[in-house]
């Protein structure tokens, strides 16, 4: 079991001396080494079990440090990290040479972000070095909200966690590119469509891929309970049976065992649905049951990205 801690000097120790440590952020935890040591940054790889084709999102705590980084900040991409940085936002922009091709899977283009979370952008303040960081969990599996699920997962494989407590937002960042100069949505997250758009205009929607390494981080299935899980709305659940779990938006099923279901928000609050998410689909994954049925939420705001985990949750390749 790694230690679980809030010593800032200790995290910075490690990652100084190239062993990975698990950190908070507003969106989920993440597994944390230097970006610019390959060896470290293939180790990250290791530890998650990843495919060697999904590349990491470099963390840093200045838009002054991104220079270092990238070779150019385009307008609209500079507005965005005005607006939102520190907070749930990833840039996909052109990569300098400091950077390992290993971190970015051989593209040209490297995903940063300033994460919103001060134990962790007081971490990023004293190294001298970014973080590479994906979400801290088994690849393909949910991904951790809090430091117990990076120990329960990963606790064997790192000396540290940094505990930051619960994530507030719950879901991973939004992923932005741009091609031909036209902001484009890679991933949804934790910033929702509308706020992006209220800064800078329409904004393109890439399609999902199952296995197309030119896409990465679009991968079909991901962020999936070990047990069989299903999607659909509540009306074509099919007849109730005492193991069956249940995933649901803001009500009860009359009739059913209130222990099997898990409402994600009472209130019908999309943000409070988002913070729940991926704690609640974990309690489900640890009861006795034999199958977790999923209903959409409402599809708009941080719903788009609620209902994007819980497709893909749901995806069989
Ligand atoms: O909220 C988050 O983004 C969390 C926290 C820890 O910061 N991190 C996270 O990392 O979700 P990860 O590795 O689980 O997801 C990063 C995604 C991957 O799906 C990867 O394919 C995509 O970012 N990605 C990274 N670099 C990319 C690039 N150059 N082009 C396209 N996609 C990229
Ligand atoms: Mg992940």
């Amino acid at each position: 079991m790694a230690i679980i801690g809030k010593d800032i000097r200790l995290a910075k120790e490690f990652l100084q001396k190239g062993q990975l440590v698990g950190i908070p952020t507003e969106t989920v935890y993440g597994l944390a080494g230097n970006a610019l040591d390959e060896k470290v940054v293939l180790s990250i790889f290791e530890t998650k079990n990843r495919p060697s084709f999904d590349p990491l999102i470099v963390h840093t705590d200045s838009v002054e440090k991104l220079s270092d980084l990238v070779s150019e900040i385009p307008d609209a991409a500079y507005k965005l990290s005005q607006t939102f940085w520190p907070g749930p936002l990833t840039l996909l922009l052109p990569k300098k040479t400091s950077i390992p091709d290993l971190v970015t899977s051989g593209l040209d283009t490297v995903a940063v972000r300033i994460p919103n979370h001060p134990l962790t952008l007081e971490l990023l303040r004293a190294l001298d070095f970014p973080l590479a960081a994906p979400s801290a969990n088994p690849f393909g599996y949910i991904s951790p909200t809090n430091a117990q699920h990076v120990d329960q997962q990963l606790g064997e494989k790192i000396p540290y966690i940094l505990d930051g407590g619960e994530c507030g937002i719950g879901i991973e960042s939004t992923i932005i590119g741009f091609i031909d100069g036209v902001p484009t949505i890679y991933r949804l997250g934790g910033l929702a469509i509308e706020d992006i758009e209220s800064v800078v205009g329409e904004v393109a929607l890439m399609a999902h891929s199952s296995s197309n390494p030119q896409a990465p981080g679009m991968l079909k299935s991901h962020y999936a309970p070990k047990k069989p899980f299903f999607l659909t709305n509540r009306n074509n659940f099919p007849v109730y049976e005492d193991d069956f779990g249940y995933l649901l938006f803001d009500k009860f099923i009359e009739g059913i065992d209130k222990k099997n279901q898990k409402i994600l928000s009472p209130t019908g609050n999309l943000k409070e649905a988002a913070h729940n998410l991926f704690a609640y689909l974990r309690a489900l994954d640890a009861l006795s049951l034999s199958q977790i049925w999923a209903e959409p939420v409402q599809d708009i705001d941080l719903g788009k990205a609620i209902n994007d985990r819980l497709k893909r949750a749901a995806a069989v390749d």
